[in-house]
């Protein structure tokens, strides 16, 4: 007899290394909800919110600029962050920046270089937003947008990136995990093809930063755009960017903090990082990503990436064998869940799912309009798990998905 759900959430949660229980106590936002709508935004755990109260408490200052303690103070954590951050990526402090989100780390890559026109980018049509409006902007400068198709379960082959490159290709940009499908792309593969034809690579990992390793020698790209306050369950507001060779790019934003001098019309520019950090930076909230890296190492990302895709394929498994429910994307998924009730709209269902069991979920075009037009979809509904999220949840997902089936369908 194959094994119910139920002795396949047993047998992965014997091979857990962290106690999802426990950890919700470091959540206590979780004993309100059923937080499904992590690829949005995730849940920050107590250590790193104390962290956030310590430095409004104890030491606010200014970063990098002033002799007296406090803003001393505030230098040392700010930096002592950042070098948390390289570590988790293996990485040097000096190819970390930090930003406000993956949009703005992505911007940073699309403005920060010079393009010429008949240049070429290579993405895909089921990109965020945030990974394509900045190159459809460059489209003014005459740089050309190259979109590779997905298969319908939103997996990219790797060989038809390739097949895309010509001589004026300068870029490729991919999403690791698709916010849409859930689909994981083979980064390594795609890598190697930027590698081998000298043509840098940018990986969004909006959804894989702190699900998925990415530390590996072959998963590193040239441009790493990372939110802090998803999957590193950091504060929102946080962002980064890893740049393999930061002296390769402009910084976008010039003022404060990034300048070595300015006489009358001239100035030199710091060295990367703090070139890329002019004004006054998110010092409460690069703090608070910092204790929370330090939280998601503790966990280990390999044990948050095998409970998540757990919690993720047992979901989007129930949800399929309901009657009426439709679920998007491949069997082998990430922690996004995508699916339909029906011919219902997406919106009602979120709301409904909220009303009658608290369940946070997200709904509509999950900022992929073209991603949804492609494939015909008028919208999703989408469950997305986190480290904290329990079998008990994907339960009361089922059963009031169910519910909904049956009631309105
Ligand atoms: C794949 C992908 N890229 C980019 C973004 C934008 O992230 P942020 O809100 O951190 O700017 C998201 C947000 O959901 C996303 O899922």
């Amino acid at each position: 007899m194959p094994p119910t759900a139920k002795t396949i959430l047993l047998t992965h949660y014997v091979h857990l290394m962290y106690d999802v229980y426990a950890i919700r106590k470091d959540f206590p936002v979780l004993n309100n909800v059923v937080y499904l709508d992590n690829a949005s935004t995730s849940q920050t755990p107590k250590p790193a919110v104390e962290a956030i109260n310590e430095y409004f408490f104890t030491y606010a200052g200014n970063y990098g600029r002033g002799a007296h303690r406090l803003a001393q103070q505030t230098t040392e954590h700010y930096e002592s962050a950042r070098e948390t951050v390289a570590e988790f990526f293996s990485c040097e402090p000096g190819n970390v920046i930090f930003t406000k989100n993956t949009t703005e780390s992505i911007n940073i890559v699309a403005h920060g270089q010079e393009w010429a026109p008949g240049d070429h980018v290579i993405t895909s049509v089921i990109e965020h937003h945030s990974n394509y409006l900045p190159w459809l902007s460059l489209r003014t400068q005459g740089v050309v947008l190259d979109l590779v198709e997905s298969n319908n379960e939103g997996v990219i082959d790797p060989a038809k990136i390739e097949t895309a490159i010509t001589d004026s290709t300068k870029l490729i940009t991919i999403s690791h995990v698709s916010n849409v499908f859930g689909s994981v792309q083979d980064i390594s593969r795609i890598i190697k093809i930027g590698r081998k034809n000298d043509i840098p690579v940018l990986i969004d990992a909006a959804q894989s930063a702190g699900h998925m390793p990415l530390s590996e020698k072959d998963l590193r790209c040239d441009y790493l755009a990372v939110p802090g306050h998803k999957g590193l369950l950091g504060p929102q507001g946080t962002g980064i960017l890893i740049l393999r060779d930061p002296a390769e790019l402009r910084p976008t934003t010039l003022g404060g903090g990034a300048v070595e001098w300015v006489r009358g019309c001239e100035y030199e520019l710091l060295e990367p990082p703090a070139r890329f950090e002019a004004g006054t930076p998110n010092m409460p909230g690069v703090i608070g990503l910092g204790r929370a890296v330090e939280y998601v190492t503790a966990l280990g990302v390999a044990n948050v990436e095998k409970h998540v895709a757990m919690l993720a394929r047992v979901a989007a498994q129930k949800l399929a064998d309901i009657d009426n429910v439709t679920v998007y994307g491949p069997k082998d998924r990430a922690g996004v869940v995508p699916f339909n009730v029906g011919q219902l709209n997406p919106h009602d269902v979120s709301m409904i799912l909220d009303e009658t069991s608290k369940i946070c979920t997200r709904s509509g075009y999950h900022c992929a309009m073209p991603a949804l037009e492609f494939f015909g979809i008028n919208g999703t509904v989408r469950a997305s798990f986190g480290a904290y999220n329990t079998a008990e949840e994907v339960e009361v997902l089922a059963e009031s998905v169910k519910l909904i089936a049956t009631s309105f369908v």
